[in-house]
């Protein structure tokens, strides 16, 4: 954990600042143990570098899993493609320029894969989850200045109100119990005139939902390693599902992801499958929801559900009730 980071975080159980306790090594940039506290004394661990808010990672230890496996099959830097810069794009309303100098919450980093995106354009990025996934996307990122982890909840977030820029969640409010809430957590994280952005499942395509809902209440039962190898039938299964009738009744009886890189094919794979939670949502509940939490320009952009709002600015104080019209009676 690098100290910069304690101006913007607050104790998530009174909201009170944090300080830092027992820290090592001591004065160094990067500090791989010791203790925040607030004034009523709710103390919370760093250990291995990352400040800890949760106990463990209660019901996604299937990401925790998944994202040590794929650590870095999703991140540009590593994977050598522009997938995860093409897709932050498509979640945005302006160019990924717009990030240079900004404040960014990534909200369910897994192994950072829309970090880097921002870390590459010139944010100042913090990413939290609530699996060990932080732990890879500290593997994978931790070399950056302006990256910051924390495993944490979205139901109970260790931040200041109003201090990011850009708040977003790319694929993760969905695998919560209560989507909605999680979702009523983002706009006040966000400063007035910055952006919130999501990214989630649909219910539009019920032909699959259906099935898919059928056959995950049951996978992720299976330990993560025995599921994995379970997926692993999605790599010859591709070939059988790319012929037309074959491969519709295929994928109602049991979908797979039908992407050409056998890796990436099995991690999205058990991706679908294994998440405790996993509900899917339509525009208009969506774009109530932002309405609702008070965000303007709602935008409904291209894949899943993927939304996007502004948190308005304080309109300009008109010009005979400012202080300097008051002087001058
Ligand atoms: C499908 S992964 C998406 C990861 C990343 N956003 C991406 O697109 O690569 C969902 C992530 O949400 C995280 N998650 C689930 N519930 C969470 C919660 N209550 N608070 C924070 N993160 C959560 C999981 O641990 C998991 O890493
Ligand atoms: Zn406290």
């Amino acid at each position: 954990m690098k100290s910069s980071l304690l101006e913007w975080l607050a104790c998530p159980v009174c909201h009170e600042a944090l300080t830092l306790r027992e820290a090592a090594p001591a004065d160094a940039a990067e500090i791989e143990s010791g203790e925040l506290a607030c004034r009523s004394d709710h103390r919370f661990p760093i250990r291995k570098g990352i400040p800890r808010f949760v106990e463990g990672d209660v019901y996604v230890k299937n990401f925790s899993f998944q994202w040590w496996e794929h650590r870095t099959t999703q991140v540009d830097r590593y994977g050598r493609h522009k997938e995860s810069t093409r897709k932050f794009q498509s979640h945005l309303d302006v160019p990924l320029s717009w990030l240079k100098g900004k404040r960014v919450l990534d909200i369910g980093c897994g192994p950072g894969r829309f970090m880097d995106v921002a870390l590459a354009e010139g944010a100042e990025v913090v990413g939290v989850d609530l699996s060990f996934a932080v732990d890879a996307a500290r593997a994978n990122l931790g070399m950056e200045s302006r990256a910051h982890f924390i495993q944490g909840d979205v139901f109970a977030l260790p931040f200041k109100p109003e201090t990011f820029d850009l708040v977003f969640s790319f694929g993760v409010l969905h695998h919560t119990p209560d989507c909605r809430r999680a979702f009523e957590a983002l706009p006040p994280l966000t400063r007035p005139g910055g952006k919130v952005s999501i990214c989630l499942y649909s219910a539009y395509e019920r032909v699959l939902v259906v099935p898919g809902n059928f056959w995950r209440k049951i996978l992720n039962r299976l330990p993560p390693r025995l599921l994995y190898a379970i997926c692993h039938l999605a790599g010859p299964l591709y070939y059988p599902y790319r012929i037309p009738v074959i491969g519709h009744f295929g994928k109602m009886i049991w979908n797979i992801s039908m992407r050409p890189e056998w890796r990436w094919r099995i991690l999205d794979t058990y991706d679908w499958y294994s998440p405790k939670y996993q509900s899917a949502h339509t525009h208009p509940e969506v774009f109530r929801w932002f309405k609702e939490a008070g965000l303007t320009d709602i935008q409904v952009l291209e894949s899943g559900i993927s939304m996007l709002g502004n948190k308005p600015a304080p309109a300009p104080m008109p010009l005979d009730r400012r202080p300097e019209a008051a002087a001058r009676g």
